[in-house]
């Protein structure tokens, strides 16, 4: 990439990281780094292995190293809910966080992002929650998928911390019926009386449809190991050439269920532009200047596709 700045780790770099379980095969160190790279910060992006119950402390961690920022991955999203100082209005709407930005307060109290302390030091740091997965995700339907969400019907698979935030989106963006599946029902039912309240127009169901989808997104994370089940029950609502399919697993690119609803003739996408968006916004979140797209966009399929 000709644009690319190195730069070398010093005293001034600033960190970044995700925090998840597992995250061995995350691909946003790759995209993150190859960004900074791009517009020659002295930023570096890092991945950690953090279960739930060291969740807090990881955070806290964090904020004391004083880092930019974070994202979180499964199974972190809704936990870390109650875990931020301040909420933005995304994440309150949305319910669940995605990305945490550390912000400090200066001498003259305003609080700004800590990237903007460069001699003095903050006198306190807060930690402020977003949720960029719901927008991430949208985009990618657009793009990848080239579908219109207004008065559809969609199935969405999973209910925890990103298919909570799918849900509430999909119903913002007006689709007509929304059928939510998940092991646990008491999650599913949870995400109706949020829509209920928020989007009354907005019909959902509590299993697969009786009739059609137009649209099919899984959100658990059946998929991510090679022996996992498939997140549809194909007994039950079989796959059609008229379902459009998104995964937003991105690694296998290919899950089974991907693989099998493209054997069914169903149009079909993974998550790479979902992380890929989302990793955008909390860029510019972090860093407060225009993601590089493209640059993000090569880096994540040469690590996910290998090319
Ligand atoms: P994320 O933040 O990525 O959404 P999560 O909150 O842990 O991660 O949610 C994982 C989703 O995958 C949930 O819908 C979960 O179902 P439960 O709500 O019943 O836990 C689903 N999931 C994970 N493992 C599963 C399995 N073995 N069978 C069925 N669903 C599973």
């Amino acid at each position: 990439m000709s644009q690319t700045v190195s730069t070398a780790i010093n005293a001034s770099t600033r960190l970044c990281a995700v925090l998840g379980s597992p995250i061995r095969h995350s691909a946003s160190p790759a995209m993150h780094n190859a960004a900074f790279a791009a517009l020659g910060l002295n930023w570096r992006y890092l991945a950690f292995e953090v279960q739930p119950e060291n969740l807090r402390a990881a955070i806290d961690g964090a904020k004391a190293f004083g880092f930019a920022g974070l994202n979180l991955t499964v199974p972190h999203k809704l936990l870390a809910m109650d875990m931020m100082d301040v909420l933005d209005e995304s994440a309150k709407v949305w319910g669940a966080v995605n990305v945490i930005r550390f912000e400090g307060r200066s001498t003259n109290s305003d609080w700004l992002p800590l990237r903007l302390f460069e001699k003095e030091s903050p006198i306190e740091i807060r930690s402020v929650g977003f949720n960029t997965d719901a927008d991430g995700l949208a985009c990618s339907l657009r793009e990848d998928l080239k579908f219109e969400l207004r008065g559809k019907r969609v199935l969405l698979l999973g209910a925890g911390g990103a298919g909570r935030s799918i849900a509430l989106k999909l119903a913002a963006e007006n689709v007509a019926q929304l059928f939510l599946v998940n092991r646990t029902f008491s999650k599913t039912l949870e995400i109706q009386a949020a829509i209920r309240k928020n989007f009354p127009s907005v019909h959902v169901g509590l299993d697969y449809p009786q009739t059609e989808a137009d649209l099919i997104v899984n959100a658990t994370s059946l998929g991510l190991h090679q022996d996992d089940a498939s997140p549809l029950n194909e007994q039950v609502f079989p796959l059609k050439p008229s379902h459009a399919v998104y995964d937003i697993i991105y690694r296998p690119a290919e899950t089974k269920f991907l693989a099998a609803a493209k054997k069914a003739g169903c149009k079909t996408a993974n998550g790479l532009g979902m992380l890929l968006h989302q990793g955008a916004k909390a860029f510019e979140i972090w860093t407060g200047k225009t993601p590089p797209i493209d640059i993000m966009r090569r880096a994540l399929e040469q690590n996910i596709y290998g090319h």
